[in-house]
């Protein structure tokens, strides 16, 4: 299973902190931000990973990575000429995934739950046959700000993308699981109103058919984009540690 990293964008939510840096290196907690997934990536056995961001920030996030060795991964770096989008990002991951699952996690989502069980859950699902997603749900008090399950029984029918009149008081989270059916999906998609590829568009494809299952975090959960989801999640992560670095 390999991993896939997103950190484009604009980061345009957090100007003018973002002028000159790119959003996933600022900090949070005692890390960059683009750790944590990074890291909630590892801790679920997921080494091979592809960073995707921006030509302005390429140079910035390779001199802070490397080749992944300090952090114990094998990374692999992709250029997102132009922001079109989170489908648009990971379909630059094609040939880095060649053709098995992956996982995608937005780079500025930070969580305090370990994914092992979710990724294994979804492992399972896949051996069961056919195509397959999973994406993580998490409970919270604005979920107008993303993209939002409308359940019905028990199972997602449909992701809205931040619904005016929200269908639940969950947020899917920036961590998705995909078959490798996913890059066609993505090639079948029209850009939103916004002018995006989105992500829950590929998601609503899984939901449509019955092929999305998911999970719930338990723990904490931050999207960081924003400058309240920045503070926010800078408090929920301010003693969140990593032990693979300290070791
Ligand atoms: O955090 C969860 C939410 O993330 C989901 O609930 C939404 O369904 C999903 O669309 C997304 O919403 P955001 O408005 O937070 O997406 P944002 O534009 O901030 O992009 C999220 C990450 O994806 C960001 O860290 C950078 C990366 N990205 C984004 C775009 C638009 C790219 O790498 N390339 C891009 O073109």
């Amino acid at each position: 299973m390999k991993g896939v990293v997103l950190a484009g964008g604009t980061g345009s939510r957090l100007l003018p902190l973002t002028k000159v840096t790119n959003k996933h290196l600022l900090p949070v907690g005692r890390y960059p931000m683009i750790y944590h997934p990074l890291m909630r990536l590892r801790r679920a056995g997921i080494t091979q990973i592809a960073v995707v961001t921006s030509p302005e920030h390429m140079g910035d996030v390779v001199n802070l990575l490397g080749s992944g060795r300090d952090l114990g991964l094998d990374l692999t770096f992709r250029v997102q000429d132009e922001p079109g989008g989170i489908a648009q990002a990971m379909a630059l991951c094609e040939n880095f995934v060649g053709g098995g699952p992956l996982v995608v996690f937005l780079g500025d989502n930070v969580l305090e739950d370990d994914i092992t069980d979710d990724v294994a859950a979804f492992q399972a699902q896949l051996a069961q046959g056919g195509a397959a997603a999973r994406v993580l749900l998490k409970e919270v008090h604005d979920p107008e700000r993303y993209g939002v399950p409308r359940m019905e029984d028990g199972r997602i029918a449909e992701v809205i993308e931040k619904p005016d009149q929200p269908p639940s008081n969950y947020s899917v989270t920036g961590i998705y699981m995909y078959d490798s059916a996913v890059f066609d999906v993505v090639r079948g998609l029209h850009p939103s109103r916004r002018g995006e590829y989105e992500v829950s568009d590929v998601t609503n494809w899984y939901a449509s058919r019955n092929l999305l299952s998911h999970g719930v975090l338990d723990g904490w959960w931050g999207d960081a984009g924003t400058l309240e989801g920045w503070h926010e999640a800078n408090t929920l992560a301010e003693d969140l540690s990593y032990e693979e670095l300290d070791a």
